[in-house]
């Protein structure tokens, strides 16, 4: 394992995420369907039916949208970079600051989060934000590493190494809990989801760590050996996973 200490605060990570964005998308435009089981995990857990509003924020370049149909999708951005891909894909996605949402009381059926809030240090207001545009009776689904786990080793120990910007974050554990309590939400659903991110062969699932994490100061294979050693991987035949894990709470207003 690394002793790698981060570069830069993750206070940034709005600004990183100007310099990343492309790579990021890059690896998602080439691998589509690696994190295909994440986002069907995070869509189960949230009980989606059609006719629904559904918001995804932060929405990156809206790769939700692959797993959704029949409803009304709505991203939300902090980066201009990712809002452009978006957009660049035909899909809606609207740029908001300071943890102020551009929409309307009561207008979603569901809010989504996946794998954003790290780069969060005071979720509070964004949970009162997303409590807000709730509708009555929707649910509100948020998804990150938690700060006890592996894949929070890998992030801050092996990314932290190789990204040129370094890597940290705030991540999910006891205080997001108080933080969703203080913010007027029911918990009625905390759990870790465990699956695998996955790809053609080893080469081509470590190109695409290597892409999504902007690990530019690294090789395929040094990646791959990363991979290895903090993640652990899967051979599936005709494919191989490595093992990826979120911690999702479910909640209502
Ligand atoms: C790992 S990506 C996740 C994007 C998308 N949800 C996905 O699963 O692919 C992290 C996201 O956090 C966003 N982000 C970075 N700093 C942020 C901040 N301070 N507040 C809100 N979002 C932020 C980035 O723009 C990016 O969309």
């Amino acid at each position: 394992m690394l002793d790698a200490t981060p570069t830069v605060s993750a206070l940034d990570y709005r600004d990183i995420f100007e310099l990343r964005g492309r790579l990021y998308h890059q690896a998602m435009q080439k691998v589509p369907n690696a994190r295909d089981n994440e986002f069907l995990n995070v869509v189960r857990e949230a009980r989606i039916t059609p006719g629904m509003t559904v918001v995804d924020v932060p929405s990156g370049g809206a790769y939700m949208s692959r797993h959704l149909s029949d409803v009304e999708l709505i991203g939300l951005e902090t980066s201009q970079t990712f809002a452009e891909l978006a957009t660049a894909r035909a899909q809606n996605v609207l740029l908001y600051e300071n943890n102020q949402f551009p929409l309307k009381d009561a207008c979603a059926d569901r809010v989504l989060s996946i794998a954003g809030l790290h780069h969060v240090r005071d979720k509070c207001e964004i949970f009162l934000e997303m409590r807000r545009i709730l509708n009555p009776g929707g649910r509100i689904l948020v998804a990150d590493v938690a700060e006890d786990s592996f894949v929070r080793r890998f992030l801050d120990d092996f990314v932290g190494h190789y990204c040129e910007t370094g890597h940290s974050g705030w991540y999910f554990g006891a205080s997001t809990r108080a933080e969703l309590h203080d913010a007027g939400l029911n918990i009625i659903g905390d759990k870790r989801l465990d699956y695998l991110w996955c790809a053609q062969d080893m080469e081509q699932l470590a190109d695409f760590c290597r892409l999504l994490f902007g690990m530019t100061l690294a090789d395929t294979s040094t990646v791959a050996d990363g991979i290895r050693n903090y993640l652990g991987i899967r051979e599936l035949g005709h494919q191989v996973g490595l093992n990826w894990q979120l911690h999702c709470f479910a909640c209502e207003s």
